[in-house]
């Protein structure tokens, strides 16, 4: 399965084209659905004010309630866009956004608005294709969840912490980054192989870089194997019923870009949003000088509990490869 994602944050849609879908998966829409809006915009004051119904419309690939095997695309209209909020960032290119690498790879042609194909929004058409794999993985007893591990360098934040650590952000006219842990249980054994293209750890990494503001992956203990020695690091293995098991698992379930039938876990790193309220220091592209920016538009102080499901759906697409479905 391959999947192309389309679309701007203020055209008229964005969307997904998927192909090599497997015929006759159930398209549970109920499911879709509640998986898109958990990544939604607009629910409360830790994020931002655009409001989107996040609706998809199915156009293709989807007969009687379920998948017919050819490209299956589906849409997501773009209903609640502020352009006017972004017309100097034409010239002016937002600190750390995707504006100027962006402008620069095509040729001063992409469309701005709204970051265009680099806004975040572009995450809920990852998130659709996210929900079919994660239904066709369900069939084989593959099972994805994630946590905030750590928010601006809290580790393990409560709700009452993340709120409280959010709205500080955001009165300050600032953004905060964190963590988010992910792991993918009911993978057997043998998946995978130590080769660049087919290692474990590349395909979920290959993934997760293609979601915006992802900017590290550690599997296992990651940077944490640093400070270890083998014998605190080494997974001991154990038989539990005909099979075998390891009794820790820092090696977040692969050895040798192969899996190693524990769960797959890695964390990766979400970099505060780079659009802040408060001024900055940019370049004037046009006048080719210095220049100071003030951001308008509406942002999220914080990405990382939207992107929860979207490090999910990335992870689900990357289980897919790996297993050859
Ligand atoms: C769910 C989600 C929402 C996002 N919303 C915003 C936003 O409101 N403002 C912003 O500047 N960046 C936002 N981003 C991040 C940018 O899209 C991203 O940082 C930018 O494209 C640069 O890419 P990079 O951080 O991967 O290098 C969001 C990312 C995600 C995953």
């Amino acid at each position: 399965m391959t999947y192309t994602i389309f679309g701007e944050s203020h055209g008229p849609a964005i969307g997904v084209v998927l192909e090599g879908v497997p015929s006759g998966v159930e398209m549970d829409l109920d499911f879709i659905r509640a998986e898109l809006q958990r990544r939604a915009p607009g629910k409360s004051a830790l994020t931002t004010a655009r409001k989107e119904a996040d609706e998809p419309e199915i156009l293709s690939g989807v007969f009687d309630g379920k998948t017919t095997g050819t490209p299956l695309c589906a849409i997501i209209r773009n209903t609640d866009t502020r352009s006017k909020d972004y017309a100097k960032l034409k010239h002016l290119p937002r600190p750390s956004h995707a504006d100027y690498a962006g402008a620069v790879r095509y040729g001063g042609f992409n469309d701005y608005r709204g970051g265009g194909h680099f806004s975040g929004r572009l995450t809920a058409p990852l998130v659709f294709a996210g929900a079919l794999a994660k239904l066709i993985l369900q069939e084989k007893g593959v099972i994805i969840t994630s946590a905030i591990s750590i928010l601006e360098g809290t580790p393990d934040p409560s709700p009452e912490e993340i709120e409280e650590i959010i709205l500080a952000a955001r009165k300050a006219g600032d953004s905060v980054g964190g963590a988010i842990s992910c792991t993918v249980t009911g993978i057997s054994a043998g998946f995978g192989a130590p080769d660049f293209g087919c290692n474990a750890e590349g395909i979920f990494a290959q993934h997760l870089f293609a979601v915006p503001a992802v900017k590290g992956i550690a599997f296992g203990a990651g940077f944490g194997f640093s400070c270890m020695r083998g014998s605190e690091a080494n997974d001991p293995f154990y038989m539990e019923e005909g099979q075998v098991k390891t009794r820790t698992n820092a090696s977040g379930g692969i050895n040798g870009g192969i899996t190693n039938g524990m769960p797959i876990v890695f964390e990766v790193a979400i970099r505060p949003t780079p659009s802040i309220a408060m001024e900055q220091n940019t370049v004037d592209l046009a006048e080719k000088k210095d220049a100071t920016l003030v951001i308008e538009g509406r942002h999220d102080p914080c990405i990382v509990q939207r992107a929860l499901p979207v490090v999910e759906a990335a992870a689900a697409l990357a289980s897919c490869e790996l297993l050859g479905l």
